[in-house]
């Protein structure tokens, strides 16, 4: 009898995870590179925490990541869904660069996700506003002024990061309902029929840790880490000084007021280099894979 009772515990711990001691985590790449580049970060993960399961995103790599933003998150949401199910004791993420707006994409729109902790690590949460060197072959040789011509358009909003351009000049362009920009429809900028949703699904996080930094040298402006933007003038507009903020668009006052939004501006750190740099782990990303 003993030995059933022990069976059937041990079946039972093993089916709703109960024997794990660290959720699991998912990683998901940037723009122009792949899983590799999540490697090192895996491995930190499971020197700090053994045991600890994970899922690299193998999918949208390197040119393929210049897909249309939506085109990725549906495909990539499925993928992540049945590691969700697999792992009912709930996720955490670690999402880097774009990868950060895909995973904020699938945060939004998926209404049975069970993510605890969700680390954007150097992502433009607040848009995009200068195309860094690695994408510029593949977007029209034209200054950040006037990309907006090329992007703010149907045939334009075909490569990524068009559906994340934050011209702060032509704002009304990037709301444009029949547009239908990605980052107007994840901040609930542009009409939305399902912005209620994206709000709820988003407020189901526990926490949201965003990791950026001055020496980052790609995201543009670097406070788009914290959902800082340029305003019409060239100067920065911190995350509390935008309208989605104010107005709780799609949650993010509310996670601030239930102290569930941490900022830490780390400098010294090129964008290549996040993922790369243990000390940048272990200080502040170890403690939220609880
Ligand atoms: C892009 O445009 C600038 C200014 O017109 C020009 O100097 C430069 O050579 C162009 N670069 C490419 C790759 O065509
Ligand atoms: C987007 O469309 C433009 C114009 O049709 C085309 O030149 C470009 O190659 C397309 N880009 C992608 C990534 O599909």
């Amino acid at each position: 009898m003993p030995g059933r009772f022990l069976f059937c515990f041990t079946l039972f711990m093993y089916q709703y995870g109960v024997s794990d001691s660290y959720r699991a985590v998912i990683l998901m790449h940037g723009i122009l590179s792949s899983q590799t580049s999540l490697n090192n970060i895996e491995q930190y993960i499971k020197q700090a925490h053994p045991g600890t399961e994970t899922l690299n995103v193998n999918a949208f790599n390197d040119l393929d990541s210049l897909q249309p933003m939506w085109t990725q998150v549906t495909q990539i949401s499925g993928v992540m869904k049945k590691f969700m199910d697999a792992h009912p004791q709930g996720v955490h993420m670690i999402c880097y660069s774009q990868g950060g707006l895909i995973c904020r994409g699938v945060l939004e729109s998926l209404s049975s996700h069970n993510v605890h902790n969700f680390i954007s690590l150097s992502s433009p949460q607040g848009g995009m506003y200068g195309v860094p060197n690695m994408v510029k072959p593949f977007v029209p040789n034209i200054s950040s002024k006037y990309i907006y011509r090329v992007f703010y358009t149907p045939r334009g909003q075909n490569v990524s990061i068009a559906n994340y351009w934050y011209d702060p000049y032509h704002l009304d362009l990037f709301k444009q309902p029949s547009l239908k920009v990605f980052l107007a429809q994840l901040n609930n900028q542009a009409p939305n029929p399902q912005g209620n949703a994206f709000k709820n699904n988003f407020l189901k996080i526990k926490n949201l840790i965003m990791i950026g930094g001055p020496d980052d040298g790609v995201i543009t402006p670097w406070q788009s880490s914290h959902f800082g933007s340029f305003d019409e003038k060239g100067k920065i507009k911190e995350m509390e000084e935008q309208e989605y903020f104010v107005k709780d668009s799609f949650g993010l006052k509310t996670l601030a007021n239930r102290g569930a939004l941490q900022k830490y501006i780390i400098p010294g750190v090129k964008h290549t280099h996040w993922p790369h740099n243990q000390n940048v782990f272990k200080t502040y990303m170890e403690k939220w894979l609880d």
